[in-house]
């Protein structure tokens, strides 16, 4: 949990959002300390990624404030600091000709300016967040030709391979199966318990999620808990509430319809 003679990672204070006139966020508090793993949970439109959004300085809150690393959002310069997987990540590759080792290696281009080439470092690096995502033997394997959840963890490995201090997921596990996911939620509890990351997950899988992560966060519109996952699941009517709910969404997210 927080300890007050740490700068938080993540500092959000009384943050209210609107599209348009309609609020999707309101007096929103929240504090992610470093070496948190925080699960954020809530059903469809509940603001979630709103909330990734503006604390990534993508779009400006209305009310409140939000600092990043101590920093103010507007005025945050440490990007590289922070990784972002986003909700529609997996949706960018269809077909894409770029190998795994490729794909990765863009997550350098921040740095290192498109079309430079890269140095021993560099290379060592890339195979590094590979390995960390358990992708090593599909290195050379085209993107395109692997599955739902393997694109997931190299979607994940080009996130790390900047080395950030705090990685931000909104639902990598879509489309993934159960054991793909508990296997993929043990990669990220070893990322934050060996490397130190600080993790901020969106999910649906309340009750695969609550055993890895160290915070959970249950947002409608307003934060209605957050507290430590063992508080969470104590706490009956809420990971009842939580946990049915996202149970028939990720059904519904599973992409069985249209
Ligand atoms: N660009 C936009 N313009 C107008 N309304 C928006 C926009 N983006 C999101 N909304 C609305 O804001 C609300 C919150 O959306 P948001 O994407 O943050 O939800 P979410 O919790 O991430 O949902 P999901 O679980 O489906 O990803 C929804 O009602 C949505 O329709
Ligand atoms: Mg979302």
């Amino acid at each position: 949990m927080f300890t007050d003679n740490k700068i938080p990672v993540v500092d959000i204070k009384n943050l209210s959002f609107r599209y348009g006139n309609q609020y999707v966020l309101e007096d929103v508090s929240m504090r992610l300390a470093p070496g948190a793993f925080l699960g954020l949970v809530g059903p469809n439109g509940s603001g979630k990624s709103t909330l990734l959004k503006s604390l990534l300085g993508l779009q400006q809150p209305q009310k409140g404030e939000i600092r990043l690393f101590g920093e103010k959002v507007e005025k945050y310069k440490g990007w590289d600091r922070i990784g972002y997987v986003s909700q529609k990540a997996n949706s960018f590759n269809a077909g894409f000709p770029a190998t795994v080792f490729e794909v990765v290696s863009m997550g350098l281009f921040g740095k290192k300016g498109l079309f430079r080439f890269l140095n021993r470092k560099d290379k060592q690096k890339v195979r590094e967040a590979i390995e960390w995502v358990g992708m090593t033997p599909y290195e050379k394997r085209n993107i395109g030709e692997l599955s739902g959840g393997q694109q997931q963890r190299v979607f994940i490995a080009r996130a790390l391979v900047s080395d950030p201090e705090l990685l931000i997921l909104d639902e990598p596990t879509v489309g993934v199966d159960a054991k793909s996911v508990q296997n993929f939620y043990t990669m990220l509890e070893g990322l934050n318990k060996e490397h130190g990351l600080t993790l901020l997950l969106v999910t649906h899988d309340v009750g695969a999620m609550t055993r890895h992560v160290t915070d959970v966060a249950c947002l409608n519109k307003f934060l209605h808990f957050h507290g430590s996952s063992k508080e969470f699941e104590a706490n009956q009517d809420l990971s009842a509430f939580y946990g049915h709910d996202v149970h028939l969404l990720t059904h519904e997210h599973g992409g069985h319809g249209s």
